[in-house]
C-alpha cells in the first residue's frame, strides 16, 4: 500500500483499520487462475470481513459468498452477489433463518446434521418449493492448526461422518421438497500443510462417486476455506498447490469445485493503525499504551495470535527495546504483542498491526463502551471511508430506544 499514513490518521483518526482493495482483487485473481480450466465459485466467507464495501468489490470480480448467518446472506445480497452465488452454512441455523434463505433463492444450504434437515424439508414444504442442498461431511482429518480454528475432528461440532453423510443423500433424494446438489467439508482455518486438505478432499470425492453410482448426481464439490496466509514467516499453500491436489482428488469427476476463502483474500490486504498514548515501565518490564484495544482486534488474545508490530517512526540507531503492546482495557489479556522490540515512542506516535484484515473488524466489539474503528479503503492509490467511526450515540441507541418509564423516581 502506497500511502501517507499520517495524512490518513490526520483525516480519519485511530484506531483505524485500512485495507488495500488492490491487493484483495490480486488474491481474488491469484485463486480463481489457479482454478483455470476447471468449473470453479469462488465465494468469499463474509465472517472474515464483511465490509459492504469489501463484498461489493469481490462481487465486481464474480466471487460467491460463504455465509453462516441469515444477516450475511443479507450482507452478500445487498452488497449484488448474486442468489445464485451463496452458500448458507453454520450449524445452528433457525427456522426463520432458513426460511428466509429458501425465499431467497440462494445456491444451496450446507446441512450440519440430520435434525437439521428435517427442519430445511418442513421450511421447504411449507413455502412449497424445494431446498437445494449440500452435506457437511467431517472427514476426521487432524488439520494441523489452532484448536479453535480446527473443525475437521470428530471431536468437534461441524458436520456429520461420512456414513450419515451417505443416508442423509439418500433421504433428501427420495424427498420430494429437497434436492441434493453439493457436498462440503472444511477441516479448519489458517491450514498451511496441504496433506489433510488432500486426504479430506480424496475421502469426500469417493462419497461423491459412490454416491453418482446410486444416482445422486453431486455438482458442486465445496472445499470451505482454510488457505493459510503469513502472519510471521510460515511457509504456506500456494493457490496452485491446492488447485493441483483438489483436481487431483476429483479427476474423473463432472464437478464445480467451490472454495470459501475468507482469510486468504483480506488477512494481508489490511492493517490496523493506533496511537502510541503512553509509555511505562513496571519493575524493568516495558509497556507501549496504544489507543485501539482487544475490542477492536481480539486474535493475539483469543488465540494468542501473533501479529507483526512495526512503529511508524523515522528510522534511527537508537537501540530497540522489547514491549508489550497493550490497550486500555481492564484485562490483563488486552494486548497487540508481547516483547515487541520497539524504539523509543512518543505520544501520538503510530503502530501499525500487520495481517489485520480478516477476523479483525468483523471479532471486534464495544467492549468497555468503546466505539468501534473506522474502515477505510485504499483504492487505485485513493482513500474511502467506507465505515465511520462508531459514536456513543451510535452505541447506546438501541438502549435510549426502550422504554424506560418503569424506573423513573416517583
Ligand atoms: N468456510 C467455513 C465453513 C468456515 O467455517 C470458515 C471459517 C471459512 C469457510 C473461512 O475460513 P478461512 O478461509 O478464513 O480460513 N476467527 C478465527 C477464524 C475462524 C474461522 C471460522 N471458519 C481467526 O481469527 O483465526
Amino acid at each position: 500500500m502506497h500511502i501517507d499514513l499520517k495524512e490518513l490518521v490526520a483525516k480519519y483518526n485511530t484506531p483505524l483499520y485500512l485495507y488495500d482493495f488492490n491487493a484483495i482483487t490480486d488474491r481474488y485473481i491469484s485463486l480463481k487462475e489457479a482454478f483455470e480450466g476447471k468449473k470453479s465459485l469462488i465465494s468469499y466467507a463474509i465472517k472474515a470481513n464483511s465490509n459492504l464495501a469489501v463484498i461489493r468489490h469481490l462481487a465486481n470480480e464474480g466471487a460467491g459468498a460463504d455465509c453462516v448467518s441469515i444477516g450475511e446472506v443479507n450482507r452478500a445480497l445487498e452488497a449484488g452477489i448474486k442468489p445464485y452465488k451463496i452458500i448458507f452454512s453454520g450449524v445452528g441455523k433457525k427456522d426463520d433463518e432458513i426460511r428466509e434463505a429458501l425465499q431467497k433463492g440462494i445456491l444451496m444450504i450446507n446441512l450440519e446434521s440430520q435434525a437439521e434437515m428435517k427442519r430445511v424439508e418442513l421450511m421447504a414444504k411449507e413455502l412449497d418449493l424445494v431446498a437445494r442442498i449440500s452435506i457437511r461431511v467431517n472427514p476426521n482429518i487432524d488439520p494441523q492448526t489452532h484448536p479453535y480454528i480446527s473443525t475437521g475432528l470428530h471431536e468437534n461440532k461441524f458436520g456429520v461422518d461420512i456414513d450419515v453423510a451417505k443416508g442423509m443423500y439418500i433421504y433428501a433424494k427420495k424427498s420430494q421438497y429437497l434436492t441434493p446438489i453439493g457436498i462440503h467439508f472444511h477441516i479448519g482455518s489458517q491450514l498451511t500443510q496441504l496433506e489433510p486438505i488432500k486426504e479430506s478432499a480424496i475421502i469426500v470425492a469417493d462419497l461423491v462417486r459412490s454416491l453418482k453410482a446410486i444416482k445422486i448426481d453431486i455438482k458442486f464439490f465445496d472445499v470451505g476455506g482454510g488457505i493459510g496466509v503469513v502472519y510471521d514467516n510460515e511457509i504456506t499453500i500456494t493457490p496452485e498447490e491446492y488447485a493441483s491436489v483438489l483436481f487431483e482428488a476429483t479427476k474423473g469427476l463432472d464437478i464445480t469445485l467451490v472454495c470459501e476463502p475468507g482469510r486468504y483474500m483480506l488477512a494481508n490486504a489490511g492493517i490496523f493503525v493506533t496511537k502510541v498514548l503512553y509509555e511505562k515501565s513496571n519493575d524493568g518490564k516495558r509497556f507501549v499504551i496504544v489507543d485501539g484495544a482487544m475490542n477492536d482486534l481480539i486474535r493475539p488474545s483469543l488465540y494468542n495470535a501473533y501479529h507483526k508490530i512495526e512503529a511508524f517512526v523515522e528510522p534511527s540507531d537508537e537501540e530497540m527495546v522489547p514491549a508489550d503492546v497493550v490497550g486500555p482495557i481492564c484485562e490483563s489479556g488486552d494486548f497487540f504483542g508481547k516483547d515487541v522490540p520497539l524504539p523509543l515512542l512518543e505520544h501520538n506516535d503510530l503502530i501499525i498491526v500487520h495481517s489485520a484484515g480478516a477476523y479483525g473488524f468483523t471479532m471486534s466489539s464495544n467492549y468497555n463502551t468503546r466505539g468501534r474503528s473506522a474502515e477505510v479503503a485504499i483504492f487505485d492509490g485513493k482513500d474511502y471511508l467506507i465505515r465511520q467511526r462508531e459514536s456513543f450515540e451510535d452505541q447506546i441507541r438501541l438502549e435510549v430506544a426502550c422504554d424506560t418509564s418503569w424506573q423513573e423516581k416517583k
